[in-house]
C-alpha cells in the first residue's frame, strides 16, 4: 500500500524519487487523465487553508473528484461515533483517503482500519508528511541540493509537526541541525537521541543573530495557541521570536526563509519582499508536490519499497502501553501496537519510545 504516514517510512533514494516525479509533473501542461475515475476522500478533523485546499486542487488537477468535510462538527463524530466507524464506512466511498487529525498517530492508525492508502495531512505534534515533501522540494529547487546544508528551525519546535518530519528527512542528507526556541518549546528529546543515534550535528540555542551568517535555511514556525497547555503561557511567549528585515541583516546572500504558514507575527511582513523569503513559493509548491503524492498512493507511478518494515518486529498489547497523552490509543479502541526496534520500544501508532 502506497501510504504516506511518516517520514521515517521513507529512505533517500525514495524521497528523491518522489522529487524528481514531482518535477516531471511540473514540466507537464496537462496531467488530467493520471488519476481520472478516482474518488478520493479529504477527511479534516482540524483547520487548515493550504493543506486541505491544495489538496483539493491537486485532486482537480490529476483528474481526481473529492468528497469530505473540513470540520468535524458536521460529521457523525459529533453523535459519538468513533473515529474507526467513520473510517471504514468512508472506506466504501473512496480510492484515497487524505486526513488530518488532532491526535498523534490516528493516521497510522487509518491503515489498520481502511484497505484504500492513506496520506497523512497531519496528525496532532507527530508529523505532516505532505508538507516535508514540499519543504524538501522548495529546498532544492533553492540549492539545487539537499546535500550538506545548514538549517535553522525557529519558533515551536516542541508541537511543530512540520518540524519534526523535516528533521527526520534532512537527516538523510548530512544537514546541520539548529535548534531555535524558547526552552518551553524546544526540539523534544527523542527526536535529538534519534539524531544522536545517526551522529548528525546539532545546536541548541535561544537566539538566532550569531548564526545567520552560517545558516542556508531559517525555518520559522508560529507559538501553536491551540497546542499549549494554557492561554497564560502562549501570552507569556508568543512574542519570544519575531524576525523582520533589520534582524537579518547579517544573514548569507543566499538564506532563504521558510514557514509552513500560516504565519501569526513570528515573520513581520517587511520580509515579504526581500529575496529571502521562500514561504510563498513554498505553499505554492504544495500544489505540485501533492499531485504526484496523490498519483504515487493512487499507484499511478511506483516507488520503491523501504526495507524498515522487514527490520522490525511488532508486537500486540491488551492494555494501553503509549506514554504520549496525545497518542491515539488513548482514545480510540487499538491494538496498543508496539515496534520493537534495536531492542528498543516504540508506540507502533505515535513513534515515541515506550518504557514497557
Ligand atoms: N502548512 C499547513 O499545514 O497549513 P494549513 O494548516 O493551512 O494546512
Amino acid at each position: 500500500m502506497n501510504n504516506f504516514i511518516s517520514m521515517k517510512d521513507f529512505e533517500k533514494e525514495q524521497i528523491i524519487e518522489i522529487l524528481n516525479y514531482a518535477s516531471i509533473l511540473k514540466e507537464k501542461k496537462d496531467n488530467t487523465n493520471i488519476c481520472d475515475k478516482k474518488i478520493i476522500a479529504s477527511l479534516f478533523f482540524e483547520p487548515s487553508t493550504r493543506t486541505r485546499l491544495s489538496f483539493t486542487s491537486a485532486a482537480f488537477r490529476v483528474g481526481a473528484k473529492v468528497l469530505g468535510f473540513d470540520s468535524p462538527d458536521a460529521t457523525s463524530i459529533q453523535k459519538g461515533e468513533t473515529l474507526r466507524d467513520t473510517l471504514k464506512v468512508i472506506n466504501g466511498y473512496s480510492d484515497l483517503i487524505i486526513m488530518r487529525h488532532p491526535r498523534d498517530g490516528a493516521a497510522k492508525l487509518a491503515t489498520d482500519i481502511v484497505d484504500i492508502p492513506v496520506i497523512n495531512a497531519g496528525d496532532g505534534s507527530n508529523e505532516h508528511p505532505s508538507q516535508t515533501m514540499l519543504d524538501l522540494f522548495t529546498i532544492k529547487e533553492e540549492f539545487s541540493t539537499l546535500e550538506n546544508l545548514k538549517v535553522a528551525f525557529l519558533g515551536d519546535l516542541k508541537y511543530g509537526r512540520t518540524v519534526h518530519s523535516l528533521t527526520e528527512a534532512l537527516s538523510l542528507f548530512k544537514t546541520e541541525f539548529y535548534f531555535v526556541a524558547n526552552e518551553i518549546l524546544q526540539i523534544p528529546k527523542y527526536i535529538l537521541e534519534d539524531l544522536d543515534k545517526k551522529n548528525i550535528k546539532y545546536h541548541i540555542l535561544d537566539k538566532y543573530d550569531e548564526i545567520l551568517s552560517e545558516i542556508d535555511v531559517l525555518y520559522v514556525t508560529r507559538v501553536q495557541k491551540e497546542r499549549l497547555p494554557s492561554l497564560e503561557l502562549y501570552e507569556k511567549i508568543k512574542d519570544d521570536f519575531i524576525v523582520n528585515k533589520e534582524s537579518i541583516l547579517n544573514c548569507k546572500e543566499s538564506m532563504i526563509i521558510l514557514h509552513p504558514l500560516p504565519r501569526i507575527n513570528e515573520i513581520n511582513i517587511d520580509v515579504d519582499s526581500t529575496k529571502h523569503a521562500k514561504y510563498f513559493t513554498q505553499a505554492k509548491n504544495g500544489l505540485i508536490m501533492r499531485q504526484a503524492m496523490i498519483a504515487i498512493a493512487l499507484g499511478d507511478k511506483e516507488i520503491k519499497k523501504n526495507q524498515r518494515e522487514k527490520k522490525i518486529i511488532i508486537k500486540k498489547s491488551e492494555k494501553i502501553v503509549c506514554e504520549n497523552p496525545n497518542c491515539i490509543t488513548h482514545v480510540e479502541n487499538t491494538e496498543n501496537k508496539v515496534i520493537e526496534e534495536k531492542n528498543k520500544n516504540f508506540c507502533y501508532y505515535c513513534s515515541r519510545e515506550i518504557t514497557l
